[in-house]
């Protein structure tokens, strides 16, 4: 339906732990496309780490920041871009990525999502009481943004590149 990508970039939108960033590497490495990751640009044009930037300039300075990365990345496409799990809930990147190509959702459940970020400790936004419980709040609050992105996903609990051939089999 979708009959590729046409030269325009793919976006994969969707909460921490999805798989943005694995998935999307296995992605581009498939369709010779270059890779590029927003929390990463956002860390090299900041000079420091995502946690860093949250803690000493709060996160609407991140936003700020991260909206001026995504659009400086989308224009520079086509990319496979992955992007940060907040990324996608703002109206004004949501149009910039409508604008500059396809927007994928890799979706999850929660027991898929909590097992992946669990083991790494560097998001701000888990680092409360009851981390499990925020993922799920934000599942609750995001996921009807995430599924106005033009195709869904499932990021199931199989081997990465299984998921990666999803991918491909969505954008045919
Ligand atoms: C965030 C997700 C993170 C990072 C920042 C905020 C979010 O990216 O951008 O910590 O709001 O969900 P990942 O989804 O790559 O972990």
């Amino acid at each position: 339906a979708l009959s590729g990508l046409a030269g325009r970039n793919l976006i994969l939108v969707g909460l921490m732990g999805a798989g943005k960033t694995a998935i999307g590497k296995l992605v581009a490495d498939k369709l010779k496309l270059p890779y590029v990751d927003t929390d990463q640009e956002i860390e090299a044009a900041a000079q420091m780490t995502i946690a860093d930037l949250f803690e000493q300039y709060g996160e609407p300075e991140f936003r700020a920041l991260e909206t001026r990365v995504i659009e400086r990345i989308l224009t520079e496409g086509p990319a496979i871009v992955s992007t940060g799990g907040g990324a996608f809930v703002n109206p004004v990147n949501r149009k910039l990525i409508a604008d500059s190509g396809l927007s994928l959702w890799l979706k999850a459940d929660l027991e898929t999502l909590w097992d992946r970020v669990r083991r790494r400790q560097t998001r701000p936004l888990l680092k409360t009481e009851n981390p499990k419980q925020t993922l799920k709040n934000l599942m609750d609050a995001r996921y009807p943004v995430y599924a106005e992105a033009e195709v869904t996903v499932l990021s199931r609990n199989v081997r990465k590149e299984t998921v990666m051939r999803d991918v491909l089999k969505a954008l045919a």
